[in-house]
């Protein structure tokens, strides 16, 4: 049985506080979580509190509904406890800040327990041999840096890589290629939140860039790299005026679908995220019907990783991917049910991290226990190799 649970504040990648959490068994296992904290954040999103009024309400609230009464090893009694302690459905008393510290800590504590990988733990036995393409963010704006592009993210996508170590290494050379290239043009350029290049270009010229980049990686390391996109349509949408805004210029959703159907033909792209606002499953359903299933269409925002938004979105034929987040929706079992969902209905699951993030690396485990085909975690920068890193042991021990 879960014999502890503590919680306390920490920093994030950001600089901002976050919740940890530690939970101790009877019979001596541990595990330690923290949650991560999004810019660009969905409307539908899980409430995130404050952290240290999340971590009193979880102290009052959830904390006596765990110690004594479930085991860490029983993920769904573990988040049952917390809905049942939280009573609403978004965790805006708790704080979905504290209920995915807790839920994640809980799972490696139950792997622990049992001395197996957590992959394995919330995997089976059998996981461990398909491994996810790591998306890597090389160039960004939007929400993650001031004066930068307005699409939120420009992904290399090495999907023909042989091996994670491969691509993960491959997205690394594309982002210094990309430092080469703007160099190159005498622009210079910061990083964004989650470590990608922030230069103040226009979208046409980083797409131009970032294909330079990926062409000469593809030629150097010798198999396919890609490109992917993040649009995070929702920031760029008005909807009092029904644009999507691009500084200056501006796209009605008409527009918008004729833009991306057509970056998707010019640029070959794999994966765009978000292309169109939160609120707009149909825009969403003509898009994925126009690129066709060579091109994953992904909800970010659109569906929070939210079994209700996603059912909503299958009905419609809304997008053909969902990007898993677990603190979007609390915990890791309504994760898990997310991404059973998806996968029984023909969507690809594509596990991501939050542009505010810390060491934690449980999303490199629910990856590979889930056999995403994708999983988002940036290029560089420590808090985002931390996933990268952990891929890395999990196939060189697998
Ligand atoms: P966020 O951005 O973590 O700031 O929400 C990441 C994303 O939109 O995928
Ligand atoms: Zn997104």
């Amino acid at each position: 049985l879960i014999a502890d649970v503590s919680l306390r504040r920490i920093l994030d990648s950001r600089g901002n506080g976050t919740v940890e959490a530690e939970v101790t068994t009877d019979s001596g296992g541990f595990g330690r979580a923290a949650a991560p904290s999004g810019a660009s954040t969905g409307e539908y999103e899980a409430i995130e509190l404050e952290p240290a009024e999340a971590i009193a309400k979880a102290r009052e609230l959830a904390v006596p509904r765990l110690v004594g009464e479930v085991f860490a090893g029983d993920q769904r009694g573990v988040d049952q406890a917390l809905h049942g302690a939280d009573g609403t459905d978004d965790f805006s008393k708790i704080g979905a800040n504290s209920a995915v510290a807790i839920s994640m800590a809980a799972a490696k504590a139950g792997a622990d327990t049992q001395g197996i990988p957590l992959y394995q733990h919330l995997g089976g036995a059998f996981r461990g041999r398909n491994f996810p393409v790591p998306l890597g963010n090389v160039v960004g704006g939007g929400e993650h840096a001031a004066d930068a592009t307005h699409i939120q993210e420009f992904l290399a996508a090495p999907v023909g890589a042989p091996s994670v170590v491969d691509a993960v290494f491959a997205n690394a050379a594309v982002h210094q290629e990309v430092h080469d290239i703007l160099t190159g043009r005498d622009i210079a350029a910061g990083k964004g939140d989650e470590g990608a290049w922030a230069p103040s270009v226009d979208d046409a010229e980083a797409f131009e860039i970032v294909a330079e980049a990926t062409e000469r990686v593809e030629d150097e390391f010798g198999f396919e790299v890609r490109m992917g996109l993040d649009v995070a349509g929702a920031e760029l949408y008005d909807a009092d005026e029904g644009v999507y805004s691009y500084g200056e210029r501006t796209r009605d959703t008409a527009a918008q679908i004729d833009y991306i159907a057509d970056l998707v033909d010019e640029y070959d792209l794999v994966y765009v995220e978000d292309p169109l606002d939160e609120n707009d499953y149909e825009a969403f359903a003509d898009l994925t019907e126009r690129v066709g299933a060579e091109t994953l269409i992904c909800g970010d925002d659109l569906f929070v990783t939210n079994t209700d938004r996603l059912a909503e979105g299958i009905e419609q034929g809304a997008a053909n991917s969902i990007l898993i987040k677990p603190n979007q929706i609390g915990t890791l079992t309504d994760a898990f049910d997310a991404i059973e969902l998806a996968v029984e209905n023909g969507y690809e699951p594509v596990v991501s991290h939050r542009s505010g993030e810390t060491e934690d690396a449980t999303i490199a485990h629910l990856a590979v226990a889930t056999d995403a085909p994708f999983i988002k975690t940036g290029t560089v920068g420590g808090e985002r190799t931390a996933k990268l890193n952990e891929l890395i042991r999990i196939e060189d021990n697998a």
